[in-house]
């Protein structure tokens, strides 16, 4: 099948469905293009996992990706992010890292410190940290990690989350009182009324608007903009695709117009 270029979806991929809030920002900024999801709730959460296993999965879903032949791949997930040079200089398709585009959106702000809430994985990257400093030498970055929200969040444990939060924010709080604070993890902002209700007065940065962003001005720059097109959303997951409906519908991107069950690979 051969598709005009500017014609095929964009790619958007995670560990399960804290990547929907990067389909919302897509589907803010870029209404009329194609998107397609895929959620790995089967093997949810990836944080805690090793390096060689996160990469295994990983290749799995590129090759999926790929095999639908998208024109770009979002990968709304910072765990699978902070992993980036391992995978993407192989790949053929161009792969957007969230951390660039939170780090990059950080730097633009002028801060005098950040705050950081995000896996463990993450964490222990020091990604956030080189990159900051990469732009913003010196700046102090206060992280404290979150061994189960993500989890908690995908298999939609909701009662959990006012104390699992509580407890992040305080963590945090122990090492620095910053005003403003990334959301880390692509599930967070999926509950980030829980955090400011956890630390009033604190902004929480959600990066999927600057990833989206990232991913328009790529795509304009390179003349692959779809126009005069109603954009639609389909999404796969290795998990219960019910879950992802409803969390479509409170993120308030609405019904996906393709919903399926699939393993990897
Ligand atoms: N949404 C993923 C992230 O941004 C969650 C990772 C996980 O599965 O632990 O890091």
């Amino acid at each position: 099948m051969n598709v005009k270029r500017s014609d095929r979806p964009i790619g958007v991929l995670d560990s399960g469905v804290g990547g929907l809030t990067v389909v919302q920002s897509l589907k803010e900024l870029l209404p009329e293009e194609d998107l397609l999801y895929f959620g790995d709730s089967a093997n949810c959460p990836y944080g805690n996992r090793t390096k060689e296993n996160i990469l295994e999965l990983m290749n799995n879903i590129l090759d999926f990706m790929e095999e639908r032949q998208v024109k770009a791949i979002a990968v709304a997930c910072n765990t699978l992010s902070t992993l980036y040079d391992e995978y993407a200089p192989a790949r053929h398709t161009p792969i957007f890292s969230i951390v660039q585009a939170a780090a990059n959106d950080v730097a633009r702000r002028n801060l005098k410190e950040v705050g950081l809430v995000c896996t463990e994985f993450t964490a222990n990257s020091g990604l956030y940290e080189k990159l900051i400093d990469e732009q913003c030498p010196g700046l102090p970055v206060y992280t404290a990690s979150n061994h189960n929200l993500a989890s908690t969040l995908d298999q939609g444990r909701f009662a959990e989350v006012p104390d699992n939060v509580r407890a992040n924010m305080q963590r945090l709080f122990a090492k620095g009182h910053p005003d403003y604070v990334i959301l880390g993890c692509t599930h967070y902002p999926i509950v980030k009324d829980e955090f400011e209700k956890a630390a009033p007065g604190v902004t929480f940065l959600n990066p999927a608007h600057a990833q989206a962003e990232d991913i328009k001005n790529w795509l304009a720059e390179n003349g692959l903009l779809r126009q005069d097109h109603r954009g639609s959303l389909e999404v796969v997951t290795s998990g219960e695709p019910h879950f992802y409906r409803e969390m479509c519908l409170r993120l308030g991107i609405g019904e996906p117009d393709l919903l399926e069950q699939k393993s990897l690979p």
